[in-house]
């Protein structure tokens, strides 16, 4: 199903916006150039067993664009030593999608279309929870997220896990004996 753009996505941020309008129109992307028959062998699919190269090539820049998207959002946690389980989710979802990739290749069109069917889901309840607490936060502490830092009259202050967006634990820095 087409993903589109619209005002429930919308966080305020015009760098974090941009971003995520880019995600949905390579998912989009993704999902229309997906092969209608799944089963037909082409002349140019032969090295990428019945999968076209093109399809390929468009899914190694959509893992491209998403591994920026998430290391963007990763440096901005970092700058402002946002706690939680965010960044273990990009590096999770940024998992999958390489693994997929390398299967889709071996001809697993399966996993490959159930990869697209939950792309849309995923990024709904992602950007409800853990985009949207990070984007609050950013904007409530005056964040510049073009520079990457924090406004001069502020000194950064570590949250507490009540901030947490997911009911893993928050990373502790320091562990008491
Ligand atoms: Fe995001
Ligand atoms: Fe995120």
């Amino acid at each position: 199903m087409e993903m589109k753009w619209g005002e429930r996505y919308a966080l305020g941020i015009a760098r974090m916006d941009e971003t995520h309008r880019e995600f949905i129109d390579f998912c989009n992307a993704l999902t229309a150039a997906w092969p209608k028959n799944e089963h037909a062998p082409s002349e140019t699919s032969a090295a990428s067993n019945g999968m076209p190269q093109d399809f390929l090539g468009q899914f190694d820049a959509f893992i491209e664009h998403t591994a920026a998207h998430f290391n963007q959002e990763n440096r901005w946690m970092e700058a402002v030593n946002f706690p939680g389980c965010h960044r273990e989710e990009h590096d999770r979802v940024l998992n999958v999608v390489q693994e997929v990739r390398k299967r889709i290749e071996k001809g697993d069109f399966f996993l490959g279309r159930r990869l697209l069917e939950e792309l849309h889901p995923w990024f709904d309840n992602h950007i409800d929870t853990m985009d949207t607490a990070l984007a609050f936060y950013l904007k409530e502490i005056g964040f510049d997220t073009e520079a990457g830092t924090l406004p001069e009259s502020r000194t950064e202050t570590p949250l507490t896990s009540a901030h947490n967006a997911c009911d893993c634990a928050v990373p502790q820095t320091a562990k008491t004996p």
